[in-house]
């Protein structure tokens, strides 16, 4: 029954053997009915698709049936054997968002990520030698912990120059990815059972992230229209949450947008209600047709916002520089954390993406990415434009977020496209609550053009075929 060598395969193991243990001892009797997958994933506290991977396994082996839309079923004594394997379907290790991404496909639209091919690879590599040509010491020294000096100088100019911002570098971090900004702000301001407040849908790491340090997540809602202040205020009222994480602009996974007005009320908000804002905005200068509002931080004058901008995704997810905009009352603690967890981010890839932000390259490269992935969120609508699923069209970023009719449920569909070489990532993925069944979010951004027109085609044939 495969290799059970890691975290994830020994949890569906354990699902195997909690059932089989089960039918073993007759506590569980030939054709009777098996927990929902639902029920037991909340019995064991794990994810449904671990349930899923788990009685898949089982079926696979003979010792329980499934009845289409009805449930799994305890099989006949001495069918458990394993006959024949050349009907036995792929298998797939899905238990994280890791897993789909990973597993190999013609036509990924797991990936929030840029076509290798759209970055600017080769520019990049001329920067490597004219840094080590700049900085003949670059690999013989540290960086200081908040960051090269030249890059936080380089950056506050930036800033302000954009928004008009008082701005001072001893107010930035650079980061090793704005992931890492957002475990850092976890483990600097949250203590077991406090309570956060997570858009729904949310970021899946920032969700992994703030669970794992034992926060109480309550859901904000967003819309097309933004969020409901009312339910923010009542949440903020009534649960007096530490801190409130955001992606309001090209919001993954949705691509929404906050309104301009939203934000100023909900600095309002935060201030009245002492609720830390953390705004993560990785995908600010990923828009098609005009430039969206200006980030929340730029609103805030009483020091609740905290500011997270990534240059992965656009620039090199492997150089890994993002920046980390903090009010001077609350950056000494979070400078500790950062000095105990890497003592600084790596100098090399702060002087290389230093060169290549103050280069006009930059912006030829954003104006060229922009057009790019523009027609590849067009094609992938036209496709789209055929099925029944509902989406609202983006204004940048790097997803669409789909509505698939009620009947259907994402998670087993995409085992279903996944044997048809498709992946995307289930609505549940992105729900601090696991639900969101008829969601998905399909990324345009990683496939190229041809791949995208095929892979959707495949993709909306293979799930309308589906039966209610
Ligand atoms: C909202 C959001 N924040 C942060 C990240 C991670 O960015 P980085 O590569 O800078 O860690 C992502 C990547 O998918 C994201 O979507």
């Amino acid at each position: 029954v495969g290799n059970f060598n890691n975290k994830e395969d020994f949890l569906f193991n354990q699902v195997y053997d909690y059932v089989a243990n089960r039918i073993d001892r007759n506590e569980w009797k030939e054709h009777e009915k098996l927990p929902s997958i639902r029920q037991l994933a909340q019995e064991l506290n794990i994810h449904r698709l671990t349930v899923l991977k788990g009685y898949q396994l089982l079926k696979n082996d003979n010792r329980i049936y499934v009845k289409d839309k009805v449930g799994y079923f305890v099989e006949s004594k001495g069918k458990g054997i394993i006959d024949d394997y050349s009907e036995t379907p792929p298998f797939f290790h899905i238990n994280s968002l890791s897993d789909i991404q990973q597993t190999p496909v013609e036509y990924n639209f797991s990936q929030a990520l840029i076509d290798p091919n759209l970055l600017p690879n080769q520019y990049l590599s001329d920067y490597v030698k004219k840094v080590f040509d700049l900085y003949p010491k670059v690999l013989a020294t540290y960086s200081h912990v908040q960051g090269d000096e030249e890059l936080r100088e380089t950056l506050t100019s930036y800033f302000i120059q954009q928004y008009k911002a008082f701005l001072h570098p001893n107010q930035l971090i650079i980061l090793s990815g704005s992931q890492q900004g957002i475990h850092l702000i976890s483990q600097t301001f949250i203590k077991p059972r406090d309570t956060v407040l997570l858009e729904k849908p949310s970021y899946s790491a920032a969700i992994d992230i703030f669970k794992s340090r034992g926060a109480r997540i309550i859901t904000v809602d967003i819309t097309p229209d933004g969020y409901d202040l009312n339910q923010i205020e009542q949440y903020m009222r009534t649960y007096k949450p530490r801190l409130f994480y955001l992606n309001p602009t090209f919001h993954n996974p949705t691509g929404y947008t906050i309104p301009t007005d939203q934000r100023k009320e909900l600095v309002q908000l935060a201030e009245q209600y002492q609720c830390l804002l953390v705004e993560d905005d990785p995908y600010h200068d990923i828009y098609f047709d005009m430039k969206p509002p200006q980030p929340v931080y730029t609103f805030d004058a009483s020091s609740n916002v905290i500011y997270l901008r990534s240059f992965c995704k656009y620039i090199s997810p492997g150089l890994r520089v993002a920046v980390m905009i903090c009010p001077t009352t609350l950056i000494d603690s979070l400078i500790s954390v950062k000095a105990l967890t890497d003592n600084g981010a790596p100098l090399l890839n702060q002087k290389i993406f230093l060169h290549y932000f103050l280069s006009p390259r930059l912006q030829q490269h954003l104006d060229k990415l922009r057009i790019a992935l523009q027609i590849r969120k067009e094609i992938m609508e036209r496709e789209l434009a055929h099925s029944d699923w509902h989406w609202n069209s983006p204004h940048g970023g790097l997803n669409l977020w789909i509505k698939v009719p009620e009947y259907l449920s994402t998670e087993p569909l995409l085992y279903q496209t996944l044997m048809n070489s498709i992946s995307f990532v289930p609505g549940s993925f992105f729900d601090p609550d696991k639900n969101l069944p008829a969601w998905m979010r399909l990324s345009y951004s990683y496939t190229n053009e041809a791949n995208l027109q095929k892979g959707m085609r495949k993709l909306i044939q293979s799930i309308s075929s589906t039966n209610r």
